[in-house]
């Protein structure tokens, strides 16, 4: 059995986790995997030994105040391969991609809802205060609909115009508070006419959930 290596956490907001790691001779930090990008800034000289995936080794060495950067997936077992001198390192994890990646998920969340016809699970992406600006409208904006009642009667009046509704080949990004989602929809009216194009929505987000679904589309002639 080794020690273990002992972490410090300095810093844990919304942004960043800075960690403090010491390892005393021959300590351990245990298997871990990597769930953000992340510095490592040595705060003394080392040599470390990685125990890797299938049973792969590795040595590095650390130089006191040389940093190196590794991205998010990282898996090891990382052991001060010294069996006389404690080392030391700063980890620096960025880790306002989880906001991200709860923001991607509500955009694929809403995209099932659509191609389910889901009324329910469209409302339950979208925020307490929320509007959706509609492709088409009289306004600038194309047809405004503030405050959830507004913007599910919205929703609904769509699988009403369409009789068939999907959306596919999805792509989404976020960035901030703002997601991008570029599809293709292939639509079927009560009346039989078919639309096929691509368009696009641009989201604004109050936390986790869609205040603002912006939509566009391209206008075929
Ligand atoms: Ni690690």
């Amino acid at each position: 059995m080794r020690a273990q290596a002992e972490p410090h956490v300095h810093i844990d907001d919304d942004r960043f986790r800075v960690t403090e790691w010491r390892f005393a001779p021959g300590a351990e930090t245990g298997w871990h995997r990597h769930g953000h990008d992340y510095v490592i800034v040595p705060l003394t000289d080392g040599s470390l030994a990685l125990d890797l995936p299938e049973g792969q080794k590795a040595q590095a060495s650390l130089t006191q105040g040389v940093p190196y950067s590794r991205r998010e997936g990282v898996e090891h077992n990382v052991i001060n391969a010294s069996t006389t001198a404690p080392l030391a390192f700063l980890e620096v994890e960025v880790v306002d991609d989880e906001v991200a990646h709860r923001r991607l998920a509500t955009m694929e969340r809403l995209m099932n809802a659509f191609n389910s016809r889901d009324v329910d699970g469209l409302m339950t992406c979208m925020a307490e205060d929320c509007a959706f600006h509609a492709s088409a409208g009289k306004e600038v904006e194309g047809a405004i609909h503030r405050g959830r009642a507004a913007v599910r009667a919205a929703y609904i009046a769509i699988f009403e115009t369409f009789v068939e509704a999907a959306w596919s080949e999805g792509k989404n990004v976020v960035a901030g508070e703002t997601g991008l989602s570029n599809w293709r929809f292939v639509g079927k009216t009560r009346e039989g006419h078919t639309v096929d194009v691509r368009g696009c929505d641009i989201f604004h987000f109050d936390g986790d959930l869609i205040a603002l679904k912006d939509s566009y589309r391209k206008a075929r002639v």
